[in-house]
């Protein structure tokens, strides 16, 4: 039976004696579900598996989703990409929650490890409930009935810029209007009240001025990423992230530069709005 060994941080936690290759039955799914709520990111090791059988693992947890921008595996439009060498370093620099520029973001993604560099190239987590656990009472309740707008164009400005950038993107700009999403909202599993803002894609706090909305959001995302909400999960061939997108803003540490990095990921639809 599977194990969860926790990371000694704010999030995180690994589980052990569990082949993905294996279909998941209605115990082990509600294990890893109720896992995932609690430790808001969970890592898996030495799982190689294919395509098939990552999409399967996905589909447990909900619809899958495909990515306006990356490149996807053949066959499987759900899989997305990420890959970076020498000639197309990562363009992810900013901590993030995945699309928030959609009116429902996703639940979670569950990223695998395909190539690996022999040094760098972590993935850092940070947890939006021990970031909020640690505001004053007074900054909580004024940021309780605040909302932010979210914007695709603000979060992908870097691929817009280049050339013809607007002409690719040209149909994902008309799909992902901006949106509004409170800046506080509640985790509909285990209740914790999370930070929903981030600096790829929150644009600016509604209702307050330009420099007002700047104030507080340079503060808000300075304060998520603190290393005491974090943990760092260094990668090897066929490990697994499976990250709570709710609770949980992440970024990779971009130092493998010229090595090659390849990770595959499917992305897994929300049923509820944060709203
Ligand atoms: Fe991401």
């Amino acid at each position: 039976m599977a194990k969860i060994n926790k990371e000694d941080s704010a999030l995180g936690a690994t589980i052990e004696e569990i082949d993905l290759r294996e279909p998941l039955d209605e115990d082990l799914t509600a294990f890893i579900s109720h896992a995932l709520a609690e430790n808001e990111v969970i890592f898996f090791r030495d799982q190689e598996i294919s395509p098939q059988q990552h999409k399967d693992f996905a589909l447990r947890f909900g619809k899958l989703q495909s990515h306006p921008v990356y490149p996807t595996v053949e066959d499987f439009p759900e899989i997305t990409i990420l890959e970076n060498d020498e000639k197309n370093p990562s363009k992810i620099e900013k901590w993030h929650t995945d699309m928030t520029f959609k009116q429902i973001p996703p639940l979670g993604s569950i990223l695998l490890g395909k190539v690996i560099p022999k040094k760098g190239g972590d993935t850092l987590f940070s947890s939006l409930s021990a970031a909020f656990n640690d505001l004053s009472k007074e900054m909580k309740e004024s940021l309780m009935p605040m909302t932010a707008i979210h914007s695709f164009e603000h979060g992908f400005k870097e691929s817009l810029a280049e050339p013809y950038g607007r002409e690719k993107l040209s149909q994902a700009l008309i799909d992902n209007p901006p949106i509004e999403h409170p800046v506080i909202r509640t985790h509909p599993i285990t209740g914790k009240k999370l930070i929903f803002v981030n600096s790829l894609f929150t644009l600016k706090i509604k209702s307050m001025s330009d420099s007002e909305s700047k104030g507080l959001l340079d503060f808000l995302c300075e304060h998520i990423k603190q290393e005491k909400y974090q943990c760092r999960f260094s990668w090897e061939v066929n490990s697994i992230a499976f990250w709570d997108n709710r609770s949980v803003i992440h970024k990779p540490d971009n130092n493998y530069w010229p090595q090659v990095r390849r990770m595959e990921r499917i992305t897994i639809d929300d049923t509820q709005s944060p709203y």
